[in-house]
């Protein structure tokens, strides 16, 4: 205790001496804690500041026995010894307690820890996958959702996230395009600056806020043939107009950290890239806080032939600009002797440490370093019926209705005969998907219970097949059943003579996220045959899909008359599934990632380049971009989603064909509610630069709107587009709008339906 108390004592002196009147506006309190950070750092040994550096993994039941050998009591020693600035995956404030308690009591200076965990998509009360809340394209929900996860972890001792995750992602066989937003740079950028503001709010300092952590930098969604941790080859102009807006949009939010990626850029490991980190984050984007080292990705720079030994491997991430090492130890083991022989600038060292320093007093921990363990609140939020509305609401906005013929949806409440099969169908883990490390296993509300919640109609239930061989974790491979059949029978003949069958497949929610990369994105394992048995008893399907990336569903788009997109989306999962197949909520979700017609196709995505060959010259001529085998087109585009409304678009106006310097336009129609439900259109703006010094994509997504109607109603929506609506990374390395001409579309996706000319001058 005594040094935690002279620990605490410095500080106050500092504060004292620092505090230059009344905080009153954020320069004062930014300059306040530099001098604070630099009089910390000014007592600082060289192995205290590394020790900053360093960032390790819960390693024993903190409340358990104190560890005696191995990696666990090494961890231990450091903490004592003021060798550990961060902890990841602790999480319950009584764990969080101790550890806290060792470090500012036991250690020289009592430098409080900064507590770390993925946050991707909920802490206990789970909300959808981050690529399922991207399809609702509602920013202010999208940033509630995260502003959720931040306060029920911050009760819970934990001060720090390792989301959001801004990795733009063409390729669906990446199984980490659930924790994305999927392909578009626009779109990409304003979920990144919501999610950014959700988690750290307005106060860092306040109990219910974190620091966020936007990853990964950089181009880690690119990884070839979509294999996870695979090389990533990306020219300049992919670098900067498709990778980079997310992160420069995170920056804008003020986000506190970044994560470097596993992959290498170019040839350079991201870890190792001084591009990336010093030159374009540090120095151009002037960004002021951490970077972090992903998990181990220091030492995998051996492995990837640009480290010789764990030695070199610290002297290249340091000098590169990787702030703090997670779980590699090359750090504590390696820094004082580089920087004791020349290898490594102890100035380099000293930037690092007051960057990760920052943030701590911005969080408040010097203050309190215990001020994120509230067992009170923890109690009060965890589960609260405040956060389970709110992870419910998310999961309504995240459907996403792809087709629905012939009106078999939304389903009447009453007086059917509903039969209710598939694997996932009474699924009560699958929805929480893969990053719910806090969660309680079996969680969620199965579409079954969901369901149930309407005792109008008669349901009956078979699995019909097993998607899983054994009980999937998030660490194992997911084993698939290719084989057994047993369940089939009886399902066919339970979907004979119901008025609608309701299918529930996909993926399980460990088949996507880290690790989880696919080659194949049909319906895994037996469920293609077992919807095709049960379509040949009953044609009145409803296939209601829960996966965390695309898939290539082409049959079921072909023969299903009602297809559901209802991905992995968390605790109230089935209850937000029930409400919308029975219209109490009107679905309003826009797809974020194209899907294929077929994995082929992959990467697909709708602001491709025109190439020199765009279109067929003369009937069978092979010699234009296409496939023998397959047209070009996706099964579902980018931004495509249905409501029980149905929208018109008309009348076009633009307010000036000529943009010139620093004017303004206005694009301008009407949306008209032809259905006849009140329903909500996410309507869309895209625009394509004709001829620029690099070619640009037939469209990008520049704005968007959600407009709500009553059946019958019109209104004039209007776009406001200016120059930077039309900047873009240019030949002359530089953000530019260079003059043109221009297209503008709009519609209901990226297939838009109206479009008009204007050109721009300088
Ligand atoms: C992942 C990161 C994650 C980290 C800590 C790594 O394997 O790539 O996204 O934040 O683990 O859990």
């Amino acid at each position: 205790m005594k040094k935690y108390i002279l620990g605490l004592g410095l500080f106050f002196i500092l504060q004292l001496t620092c505090a230059q009147g009344t905080l009153s506006n954020e320069a004062a309190r930014n300059m306040e804690i530099t001098q604070k950070v630099d009089s910390v750092l000014s007592l600082m040994t060289l192995p205290e500041k590394i020790g900053q550096m360093n960032q390790y993994n819960g390693f024993w039941e903190v409340t358990g026995p104190t560890p005696k050998d191995g990696d666990a009591a090494r961890k231990y020693e450091h903490l004592k010894a003021g060798l550990v600035g961060s902890m990841l995956n602790v999480r319950g404030t009584e764990e969080v307690e101790k550890l806290q308690k060792i470090v500012v009591e036991e250690t020289r200076l009592g430098i409080p820890l900064i507590i770390g965990f993925d946050l991707m998509h909920g802490y206990k009360t789970i909300s959808p996958i981050p690529l399922a809340e991207a399809a609702s394209w509602d920013l202010d929900a999208i940033g509630n959702s995260a502003a959720v996860a931040a306060e029920e972890a911050a009760a819970s001792g934990i001060n720090w996230t390792f989301a959001p995750m801004i990795d733009i992602s063409r390729d669906a066989r990446w199984g980490r395009v659930m924790e994305g937003a999927g392909e578009d740079p626009y779109l990409g950028s304003k979920i990144a600056y919501a999610r950014v503001k959700g988690f750290q709010g307005d106060d860092l300092a306040a109990t219910n806020t974190i620091a966020a952590c936007a990853k990964h930098f950089a181009g880690y969604g690119f990884s070839e043939s979509g294999r996870d941790y695979n090389t990533v080859d990306v020219g300049t102009s992919t670098l900067y107009n498709t990778i980079f807006p997310p992160f420069m949009a995170a920056i804008d939010a003020d986000v506190k950290t970044i994560m470097n990626s596993f992959n290498e850029l170019n040839g350079i490991p991201a870890t190792g890239n001084g591009f990336l980190q010093r030159s374009v984050l540090k120095e151009e984007w002037k960004f002021k806080g951490f970077v972090v080292s992903d998990w181990g990705s220091i030492n995998e720079m051996i492995n990837h032939g640009y480290a010789k030994d764990g030695k070199q491997a610290a002297e290249l991430a340091v000098n590169a600009g990787s702030d703090m090492d997670m779980e590699s130890y090359h750090y504590v083991k390696y820094l004082e002797g580089l920087v004791d022989s020349g290898a490594v600038d102890e100035a380099l060292v000293n930037d690092a440490v007051k960057r990760i320093l920052r943030v701590k007093f911005e969080l408040g921990l010097f203050d309190d370093p215990f001020k994120y363990c509230d067992r009170e609140r923890e109690k009060q939020l965890i589960g609260s019926k405040k956060n389970m509305d709110a992870v419910l609401d998310m999961a309504k906005k995240s459907i996403v209705l792809l087709k629905n013929e012939g009106g078999l949806l939304p389903l009447q409440k009453s007086g059917l005969k509903i039969g209710l099969i598939g694997p996932l169908a009474d699924d009560k883990d699958s929805p929480l998907g893969s990053w719910r490390l806090a969660a309680d296993d079996n969680s969620a509300v199965s579409v079954l219970e969901g369901l149930k919640a309407y005792p109008g109609n008669a349901i009956t239930h078979k699995q019909g097949v097993a998607l899983t061989l054994e009980k999937p974790s998030f660490i194992l491979e997911t084993k698939i059943n290719t084989t057994d059949r047993s369940g089939f029978e009886e399902a066919v003949q339970a979907a004979r003579n119901q008025d609608v069958v309701i299918m529930v497949l996909g993926e399980h929610g460990f088949q996507t996220g880290e690790g989880r990369s696919r080659v194949s994105l049909d319906l895994p394992g037996l469920q293609q045959e077992l919807l095709e048995a049960v379509y040949k008893v009953n044609k009145n399907i409803v296939l209601v899909l829960m996966n965390g990336r695309p898939l290539a569903i082409n049959w079921a788009d072909t023969n299903v008359p009602a297809i559901v997109e209802a991905w992995h989306l968390g605790t109230q999962s089935g209850h937000a599934i029930a409400q919308v197949l029975y219209g109490d909520y009107n679905p309003s979700g826009k797809l974020p990632m194209t899907f294929p017609k077929n994995v082929g196709q992959v990467p697909i995505y709708y602001n491709f380049k025109n190439t020199g060959r765009p279109t067929i010259p003369a009937p069978d001529l092979v010699f234009w971009s296409h496939y023998t085998d397959m047209d070009n087109d996706p099964l579902y585009p980018f931004g495509h989603g249905l409501s029980y409304s149905k929208f018109k678009y008309g009348d076009l106006k633009l307010s000036e064909n000529r943009l010139i310097g620093e004017g303004k336009m206005e694009v301008s129609f009407t949306l008209t509610n032809i259905g006849k439900y009140e329903g909500k259109e996410v309507v869309q703006c895209y625009l394509r630069d004709l001829v620029a010094s690099v070619t640009r994509p037939v469209k990008e997504l520049k704005d968007f709107k959600m407009v709500s109607l009553k059946p019958g109603e019109s209104r004039e929506v209007i776009f406001t587009l200016d120059k930077s609506s039309l900047a873009f990374y240019s030949a002359n390395n530089k953000w530019e709008t260079e003059p043109g001409d221009f297209k503008v579309f709009v519609g209901g996706s990226s297939k838009t339906v109206l479009e008009g000319d204007f050109s721009y001058e300088r």
